[in-house]
């Protein structure tokens, strides 16, 4: 085995973030822990934030590998539970925010963080879906559990975006009627071919100020974006149905009121895929890989380590459309 591998290495250079594709040590393998050969990475928004410096809340100390999420075969165990050879996903807990993460060819975490890779989907596959599949099947697993109403539409945030767009696609396959909120409105096509049956602006949708109780009219929500949206949400939400809530682009604040809850019997679910337990990530792969198993191949762009750099800069002025798979090697 070699003693580097490469990896897109973010450091501080004056003040400011920047990211080169590197040589980095290869670490020697702890306790309970596993290496792996990364086959392929994905980008999601968390991975925008660790790229950009300790400000934006998600890495500390640099320089830092960031990668949220991973795909590859194991070439050392130190754990009971998986043997050499196994291919398994890695996705959150702290890997891409402290633990170095997929966009190295090579990670070094515990065990317990993997799962073994679903035997009906191919590695490419399940980055395809990543981290941002993940939640976006997370959220709707939990609206569905709590309660939605299938004769009304289910509205989908922040719908072109890696999890948006995901949840579109599943809430389609599912046989539900999907309305995409989106701030692009030049991608009305991409959003008619992953299901959605209507399509809202943003801007329209805001338009109006935000009431305490809005007419009823959606079954069910998944909101990726946070603030004044995901209040408007809220106040549109039928009696009993739920709405979950993943994101923060839009904003950190809530700034809503209780009669959506008391009047009604909305349910806000908050979604942290990251620290889910391994139980519960098995679980959403399980559905993703049998009865929620899509195609997002023709909706996912694949780049190279050296590309990601520009990815990074056009998911954080909220221009990504769909998902991106980074694969390692040649
Ligand atoms: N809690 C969790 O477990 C978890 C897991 C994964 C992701 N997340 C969070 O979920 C959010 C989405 O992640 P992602 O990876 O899907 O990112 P993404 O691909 O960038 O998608 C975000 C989408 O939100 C919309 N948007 C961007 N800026 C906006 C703004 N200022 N106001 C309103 N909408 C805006 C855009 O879609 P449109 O143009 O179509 O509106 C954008 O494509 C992020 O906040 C991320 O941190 C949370």
């Amino acid at each position: 085995m070699t003693s580097s591998y490469k990896g897109y290495l973010i450091q501080e250079n004056d003040g400011s973030y920047t990211g080169s594709v590197e040589s980095i040590d290869i670490p020697e393998i702890e306790d309970n822990y596993l290496i792996i050969k990364v086959k392929y990475s994905s980008l999601n928004y968390k991975d925008a934030l660790s790229a950009s410096g300790p400000k934006t809340g998600v890495t500390r100390n640099y320089p830092f590998v960031p990668g949220i999420d991973a795909v590859g075969e194991i070439i050392e165990s130190k754990s009971t539970k998986f043997k050499i050879g196994d291919h398994v996903v890695v996705t959150g807990y702290s890997m891409g925010m402290s633990v170095f993460g997929g966009f190295g060819e090579i990670i070094h975490i515990p065990s317990d963080w993997a799962v073994k890779l679903p035997s009906t989907l191919s590695s490419k596959e399940v980055m395809n879906i990543g981290t941002a599949g993940l939640t976006a099947a997370a959220s709707i697993k939990k609206i569905i559990d709590v309660g939605i109403d299938k004769d009304k539409p289910i509205l989908v945030s922040g719908a072109t975006g890696g999890v948006g767009s995901v949840a579109v696609n599943i809430l389609n396959k599912l046989g539900y009627q999907v309305h995409a909120l989106t701030g692009k409105n030049t991608e009305e096509e991409f959003l008619k071919s992953i299901g959605a049956s209507s399509i809202i602006s943003r801007e329209e949708f805001m338009e109006n100020p935000i009431k305490p109780l809005d007419k009823s009219i959606y079954g069910g929500a998944v909101d990726t974006v946070g603030g004044d949206i995901l209040a408007k949400m809220i106040s549109m939400i039928s009696p009993k149905c739920s709405i979950s809530a993943c994101g923060n682009v839009a904003g950190m604040a809530l700034n809503t009121n209780v009669f959506p809850f008391i009047l009604r019997g909305v349910s806000l679910i908050g979604i942290d895929s990251a620290e889910s337990s391994i139980e519960f990530k098995e679980s959403i792969w399980k559905l993703l890989a049998n009865d929620w198993k899509l195609d997002l191949e023709p909706y996912t762009r694949t780049i190279k380590l050296n590309e990601v750099g520009e990815e990074i800069d056009k998911i954080l002025d909220g221009k990504q459309v769909g998902r991106v798979v980074i694969k390692h090697g040649e």
